[in-house]
């Protein structure tokens, strides 16, 4: 969720949402694309792979159809092409969809990585009824979505049959809660109406300033996340809550492990992130 949010008026709202949504990730990706949070750079000449704890989830990937859902510049998409998976990214912004063709080209990856740009809400058209050994969804992600069991509709049936879905994404208890104290800001659950967002700066740092400052967002609660891919033909495996996130959702977060962000010792721990995995029965 982003900075001085109000609830929308879903009447008024409209179907701008979308457009509003999309313009201001195509001006984000540019700041993102020179932040020292995203270093690209130093991510082409390192050559990371997935993180730690996703790759342990999902074992080896060697050889599998990959599929990233709102893959951003695609830094994420192509570590699983480092780790040996034959990657598809999908994502809304034609400038981030364009930066992670270039990355991919880059790092040498444009063999096993291929990005499309389309809305989520139409992506197994957008992707001509492929489907994929893992469907992948990370940080950042359902909040952008009206509709969980909209967007589950879409993932779930990417799932080839015997097929894993994973899931890491902020915690919506965290992302309902207001910046400074530990009070609601906003519905735990899903609602109709959009939290209406305005915010001329993004999550990383630099001094580039987002001209399409107004954005529309929707919390799911973990049930209806759950309950969602089940409902679109998902067997879960496991769910977890973490207390550590890999975005400092909170500026009193501090640093855990690298790349990650946890509350200060001696205080409450709260729900950070999650993630799940689930598979499509043969
Ligand atoms: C925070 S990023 C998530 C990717 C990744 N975790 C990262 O940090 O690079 C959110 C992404 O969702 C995309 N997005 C938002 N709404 C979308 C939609 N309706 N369809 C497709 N992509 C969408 C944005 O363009 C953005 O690239």
């Amino acid at each position: 969720m982003g900075d001085n949010m109000a609830r929308g008026d879903p009447a008024r709202v409209g179907n701008g949402w979308l457009a509003a949504n999309r313009a201001n990730w195509d001006d984000r990706t540019p700041i993102h694309l020179a932040s020292r949070d995203y270093d690209v750079e130093g991510w082409l000449r390192q050559g990371r792979g997935p993180r730690p704890r996703e790759a342990a989830a999902l074992g080896d990937v060697a050889g599998l159809h990959l599929l990233h859902l709102q893959c951003h510049i695609g830094l994420e998409t192509l570590a699983w092409a480092r780790a040996g998976a034959i990657v598809t990214g999908l994502d809304f912004s034609p400038a981030a969809v364009a930066a992670a063709r270039d990355l991919a080209e880059r790092a040498g990856l444009a063999d096993r990585a291929t990005f499309v740009c389309a809305d989520v809400h139409r992506a197994v058209q957008a992707l001509g009824g492929a489907t994929f050994d893992v469907v992948y969804g990370s940080l950042g992600s359902l909040c952008w979505l009206p509709s969980v069991d909209g967007w589950a509709a879409q993932a779930g049936a990417l799932v080839a049959p015997g097929g894993r879905f994973f899931l890491h994404d902020g915690h919506p208890l965290a992302d309902a809660l207001a910046e400074e104290e530990a009070v609601f800001a906003g519905s735990y659950f899903e609602e109709a109406a959009p939290e209406v967002c305005d915010a001329d700066v993004t999550y990383t740092d630099g001094d580039g300033r987002v001209a399409h400052g107004r954005t529309y967002q929707w919390n799911h609660s973990i049930g209806e996340i759950v309950t969602a891919l089940i409902r679109h033909g998902l067997q879960l495996e496991w769910l977890a809550e973490h207390d550590w996130t890999t975005w400092r959702r909170f500026a009193w977060l501090v640093p855990a492990a690298p790349g990650e962000w946890t509350c200060p010792a001696g205080t409450p721990r709260m729900p950070l992130s999650f993630s799940l995995l689930a598979r499509r029965p043969r």
